[in-house]
């Protein structure tokens, strides 16, 4: 089989590095990422049609920062390899190749004006002005050699750079995420106009070659799968399946955190929809339920339900064990963003929340299988219309595994869960009446540990706060409150307060992500 296109993406541990590489594969060209320790051998081994150094939350000039050698440079431009980089990656073109960085004490952040200087090359087709996405504390304030600038803006000076001989190019500004309007135009310009790579790749190879690799890595072992009845560990189940057949075991946990009518919805989908050959479930919720007791902390509370889902897997699995043989494989759903939130990739990220797939305690006897890390949800939606999954299965919002232990702010107590759960319930019913489920990404209710006052017939209510939060997005890495219709929250706040004793005020989150994150907690 012929090798696709491919652009390596180096990983300096920015929270947009998978994005970066999703962002390829929309232009149906292959994208692999890589840690930036990989040497110049690993790197040959891709035959990369161009490279792309990420951003990263560090400094160059801090001590032990992740870095690139010169040598790494003069190995691209021996073997024609075009180079971008991107925010940090810039830094260190400028840093490496004899440039100066200075570090401001204001970080730069948010949307920026810029103007283009040089609309050939990287920059070919953009408008003499453009809107760009900045993050970052440093910049390059003197120009490696034989460099020219090809945009600015009155604060960065030096937003984006090029070297055309030797191939090398380099943007302040995070051309992967949405809010940089034409930064899909930059990267064409990089993949298809720079790197003259061919659009060869497609959605049917991902799965090809990654039913290859389970079979190759399982052989003849068995798998104990964890699905939640989500989007992710249900494609995921699908393509183990595929790869071994009878040799998956797939396994869902009622962790006594669900939704409400979840646990019978996800038996049905499982038994008549799926039809995969060995289900079943574990009711372990009292064991969460008891763990979480008094525990207010988010990530507190997020460790110890990976902790207890862990502990319950191995223990399935060594039940399973004495009726089908010993199990060796844990297959789990997760994808991009959990390990990106997790500070799990290249080991250079900041950790924003710990996914509790991610989390994964430090002695397990299970090997860990992840079909989908590299994917982004809407990919995974891809993946599974392609497997037969049906629509509606598919476009389930995603619902995070700690469940509503972080939809409820501080401790968890049945009363809470109660409240998360009808309040949930209520407006799930409004917006699929409206017409609205599919088109925000997703939807749900928050107990928040707030009383206020409140007036119910003629007496006086002192009770507790609802937080409906709705959005929209691609890939839950940034998101936008959703702008719904006034008189359909109004009615979900009234259903909320008038059916849900102990709730007599509902609020709307109108936060973006970033600054604010999908979930509370
Ligand atoms: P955040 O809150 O990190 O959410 O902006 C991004 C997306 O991830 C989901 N989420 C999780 N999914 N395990 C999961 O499987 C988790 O621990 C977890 N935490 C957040 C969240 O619902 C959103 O879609």
């Amino acid at each position: 089989m012929k090798q696709p296109d491919t652009i390596l993406v180096m990983d300096f541990g920015g929270q947009y590095t998978q994005l970066i590489a999703r962002r390829i594969r929309e232009l149906a060209v292959y994208s692999e990422i890589v840690p930036y320790t990989a040497n110049l051998s690993d790197i040959q081994a891709f035959n990369p049609k161009g490279i792309i150094l990420s951003g990263g939350p560090r400094s160059v000039y801090e001590a032990a920062s992740p870095t690139i050698s010169e040598e790494f440079f003069s190995f691209c431009i021996e073997h024609s390899i075009p180079v971008l980089g991107i925010c940090y990656g810039l830094q260190l073109i400028g840093q490496v190749l004899g440039g100066k960085i200075t570090t401001y004490p204001k970080k730069e952040y948010g949307k920026i004006g810029i103007k283009v200087l040089n609309q050939e090359g990287l920059l070919e087709g953009l408008d003499a002005t453009e809107v760009v996405w900045m993050s970052h504390g440093d910049q390059v304030t003197e120009l490696p050699e034989n460099f020219e600038i090809i945009a600015s803006s009155e604060t960065c000076p030096v937003a984006a750079i090029q070297n055309k001989t030797d191939q090398i190019y380099a943007v302040q500004f995070h051309i992967e995420v949405n809010h940089t309007p034409n930064g899909m135009q930059i990267l064409r310009n990089f993949v298809f106009g720079i790197c003259k790579c061919a659009p060869n790749w497609k959605m049917a190879s991902f799965i090809n070659e990654t039913i290859s690799k389970i079979r190759n890595r399982v052989q003849n072992e068995r798998v104990i799968m964890a699905v939640s009845g989500g989007v992710d560990s249900t494609v995921a189940a699908k393509l183990i399946e595929k790869a071994i057949g009878d040799h998956i075991f797939c396994v869902f946990v009622d962790n006594g955190l669900m939704r409400k009518n979840e646990v019978t919805e996800v038996k049905q989908n499982f038994e008549k929809l799926l039809k995969l050959k060995h289900f079943s479930v574990a009711d372990a919720s009292n064991l969460f339920l008891s763990r979480l007791k008094g525990i207010a902390d988010p990530e507190e509370k997020r460790k110890i339900i990976a902790n207890t889902f862990f502990e319950v897997f191995e223990a399935k699995a060594e039940e399973l064990k004495g009726q089908y043989g010993i199990i060796k494989f844990l297959g789990q759903g997760t994808i991009a963003p959990d390990r990106i939130e997790s500070g799990v990739t290249s080991g250079a990220s900041a950790k924003i929340k710990s996914h509790h797939n991610v989390t994964l305690p430090e002695k397990m006897n299970l090997e860990v299988l992840e079909p989908l890390a590299l994917l982004y949800k809407d990919e995974v939606r891809k993946v599974g219309k392609e497997l037969g999954i049906p629509e509606d299965f598919i476009q389930r919002h995603p619902f995070p595994g700690p469940s509503l232990a972080i939809r409820i702010i501080g401790d968890v107590t049945e009363e809470k869960l109660r409240i998360a759960r009808e309040s949930d319930a209520i407006l799930i019913e409004e917006i699929k009446k409206a017409g609205i489920y599919n088109k925000v990404w997703q939807a749900f209710t928050v107990y928040l540990p707030i009383k206020s006052v409140g007036v119910m017939g003629d007496a006086r209510t002192y009770q507790n706060m609802v937080l409906i939060r709705m959005i929209e997005s691609q890939d839950a890495m940034t998101a936008n409150f959703a702008k719904v219709d006034w008189d359909l929250l109004e009615r979900i706040a009234s259903r909320i307060i008038n059916e849900v004793p102990g709730v007599n005020r509902v609020v709307y989150d109108v936060s973006n992500k970033p600054p604010a994150t999908v979930e509370l907690e």
